[in-house]
């Protein structure tokens, strides 16, 4: 089978090195891929806003599944652009997608089916935002509704700070803001949990600890994720139940109503409070570092996992995990998640291939004139699985140390609320 991926991630990579371990695999493509992919798929240099012309490359070079990797071509719509072209193509449809395109339309669901989550109030303007921030105890959350990378969620302590909050929203900070969504602050450990769903039958498709904080000790600001480890300490075979009764059966049913198709990856990011689960919010598409860790623990073939996915037989797929522990530590270009430079040097990669249980992930990297340098602020991630978590952190660091990246900067305590050191 000929494969096309779109993105360009460390998520993207994974996916890519997967699909390409499978033994129905003819040719990957990758849209637009990165410098490690380019070693294993051939790059193929479109905006991911011109869905015709993915299109049109997609229709030249006959490729018979098309995955998508980041938030924004879904919810942009490119499943439902591609698929009205007789493509394949795994991922959600475009309302589907507004799941994590729309914090609000999550929210709203959740009040329908009655699923559990931060208590909230939706507003349209500053002025009765502040009227009802004024006479409430903090702290409070504060988010815009759309795609906002991250970085339209605040924690408000008190009132000042959420003043600054809805101002920014409404002021545009993340586009044109029509409403704003205030919750109650949720406290308890969060967790990520993944399910597969062909548009019938979902599988659980493990879990995962992310540490978005950028330095040690979950200080300084919120970052795409530093690090990560699989599977979450958290989960046991009677949360896996709430979690689904609670929170996944509701959420797919309602979107079964309304004809929405869903296809892909969906991800829950939840507050686990005494052994309750909370959703905190959803995300359409596999976690970046997440993927990187959970994807090795894998031992189906993943390609045709996919395949049935689009098929609607993914109940005919039993999953196999490994039975180890996974850790992803990410390496970034120091300055993350502000200013930093790109387009420096990356010696040392070549001497550290082929280390059993050992992977490299390439984000932000470009190969050019036989060399690979950084073309973003998360560069590459390390992963390592092993018998323990302890074990799997001191090896993904030790690579990290060949590699020996002066602009590089990076976590060295992921997982650190399961090690003990
Ligand atoms: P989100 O983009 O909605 O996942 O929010 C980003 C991060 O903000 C989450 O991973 C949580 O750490 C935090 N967060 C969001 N909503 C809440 C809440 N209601 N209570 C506590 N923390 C929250
Ligand atoms: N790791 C967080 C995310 O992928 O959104």
């Amino acid at each position: 089978m000929k494969i096309a991926i779109i993105g360009s991630g460390g998520r993207e990579h994974a996916i890519c090195h997967k699909i390409f371990e499978s033994k129905n695999v003819e040719k990957i493509f990758c849209i637009p891929g990165n410098g490690g992919t380019q070693k294993i798929a051939q790059n193929v240099n479109i905006n991911l806003d011109n869905f015709e012309e993915i299109k049109s490359f997609l229709n030249y070079e006959n490729v018979d599944l098309t995955i998508i990797g980041p938030e924004q071509p879904l919810v942009n719509g490119i499943v439902d652009y591609l698929r009205k072209n007789r493509l394949k193509v795994f991922g959600p449809d475009k309302f589907c997608s507004k799941l994590e395109g729309s914090k609000i339309f999550t929210k709203k669901i959740c009040k329908i089916e009655k699923i559990p989550t931060a208590n909230f109030q939706i507003f349209n303007d500053i002025n009765s935002s502040l009227k009802y921030l004024k006479n409430k105890n903090y702290p409070l959350v504060v988010k815009a509704d759309g795609l906002a990378a991250g970085k339209g969620v605040y924690i408000c302590g008190n009132f000042l700070d959420a003043q600054k909050a809805v101002e920014e929203i409404f002021g545009g900070k993340f586009g044109k803001a029509e409403e704003i969504l205030i919750e109650d602050f949720l406290s308890g450990e969060e967790m990520s949990f993944f399910i597969l769903y062909d548009n019938n039958t979902f599988q659980v498709f493990n879990t995962a600890q992310d540490h978005k904080r950028v330095f040690d000790g979950d200080k300084g600001k919120n970052t795409g994720g530093m690090g990560a480890y699989s599977p979450s300490r958290l989960i046991t075979d009677e949360l896996e139940k709430k979690i689904i009764n609670k929170i996944i059966s509701p959420t797919l049913k309602y979107l079964k109503k309304e004809n929405g198709i869903y296809i892909g990856f969906l991800y829950a990011g939840l507050m686990i409070k005494d052994n309750e689960p909370y959703l905190i919010e959803y995300n359409v598409r596999m976690g970046d570092p997440e993927c990187q860790t959970i994807l090795p623990l894998l031992k189906n073939d993943f390609l045709e996992i996919l395949k049935n996915c689009i098929d609607g037989t993914l109940n005919k797929i039993k999953l196999n995990w490994k039975n180890k522990k996974s850790i992803c530590i990410v390496l970034a270009s120091k300055g993350y998640p502000d200013q930093f430079e790109k387009n420096i040097l990356i010696n040392n990669l070549e001497n550290t291939t082929n280390i059993e249980d050992q992977y490299i992930f390439h984000a932000g990297t470009k190969f050019e004139k036989r060399k690979f340098f950084s073309n973003g602020g998360r560069v590459l991630n390390f992963v390592s699985i092993n018998e323990n978590l302890k074990l799997a952190r001191e090896s993904a660091l030790s690579i990290i140390k060949i590699i020996n990246w002066q602009n590089g900067h990076y976590r060295r305590d992921i997982g650190y609320k399961v090690i003990d050191n």
